[in-house]
């Protein structure tokens, strides 16, 4: 299944699917890395990779609807057939989502439903949670909100700050999405 990763950032998790496509058994296979940073650290590691990449940043669009058409004609040029977003930080137009509708994943750094949106850490333990997550899901138009392919959980410990938690759930981050991918493209998770 060729497979490009949206990112904004760092990377990680882009790296745990790169590492995890080594193996000859995952079924996807990355042919792509998209960021609407130039500086995105996740563009070395794609390179270092031998993946293409491509920057395409989003200021210069006069709306969400161009940016997004942008990005469509840099998935639908590489003949991609399964998005990952793995920390891209841009919301995405109705029309995109349609477009690539139960083709495209998102990972979300809590137990979705719970605290989506940004600063999810601090939220988190601001409620006084005891457990956190990771969740990928579906991208769809509402926020955060589209059908889960997978969870797993964390716990929030005494005196955790949100860079503690956020280094526990992204632990668990690099696990969850490379099975998630390999669920959603073995056909064990369907968005419906
Ligand atoms: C990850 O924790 C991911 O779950 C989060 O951004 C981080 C990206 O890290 N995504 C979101 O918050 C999206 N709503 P990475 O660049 O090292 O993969």
């Amino acid at each position: 299944m060729r497979t490009a990763v949206l990112i904004s950032g760092r990377g990680s998790n882009l790296k745990s699917l790169i590492a995890a496509s080594a193996d000859p058994t995952f079924p996807a296979e990355i042919v792509l890395v998209v960021s609407n940073v130039e500086t995105a650290g996740g563009l070395q590691i794609a390179r270092d990779a031998g993946i293409a990449t491509k920057i395409i940043p989003h200021k210069p669009f006069p709306s969400r609807e161009a940016f997004d058409a942008e990005i469509d004609r840099a998935l639908r040029d590489a003949s991609v057939q399964l998005v990952c977003e793995a920390g891209f930080m841009r919301i995405h137009s109705a029309w995109f989502a349609k477009q690539w509708e139960g083709r495209i994943l998102n990972i979300h750094p809590s137990l979705l439903p719970k605290f989506p949106g940004v600063r999810v850490h601090e939220q988190v333990l601001a409620a006084g949670e005891t457990e956190s997550g990771a969740t990928v899901h579906f991208l769809t138009a509402e926020l955060d909100s589209g059908p889960i392919v997978a969870q797993r959980k964390v716990p929030v410990l005494p005196g955790d700050t949100p860079e503690t938690l956020a280094a526990r759930v992204l632990a668990v981050e690099h696990e969850l999405y490379p099975e998630a991918v390999r669920m959603v493209v073995e056909g064990i998770a369907a968005p419906s």
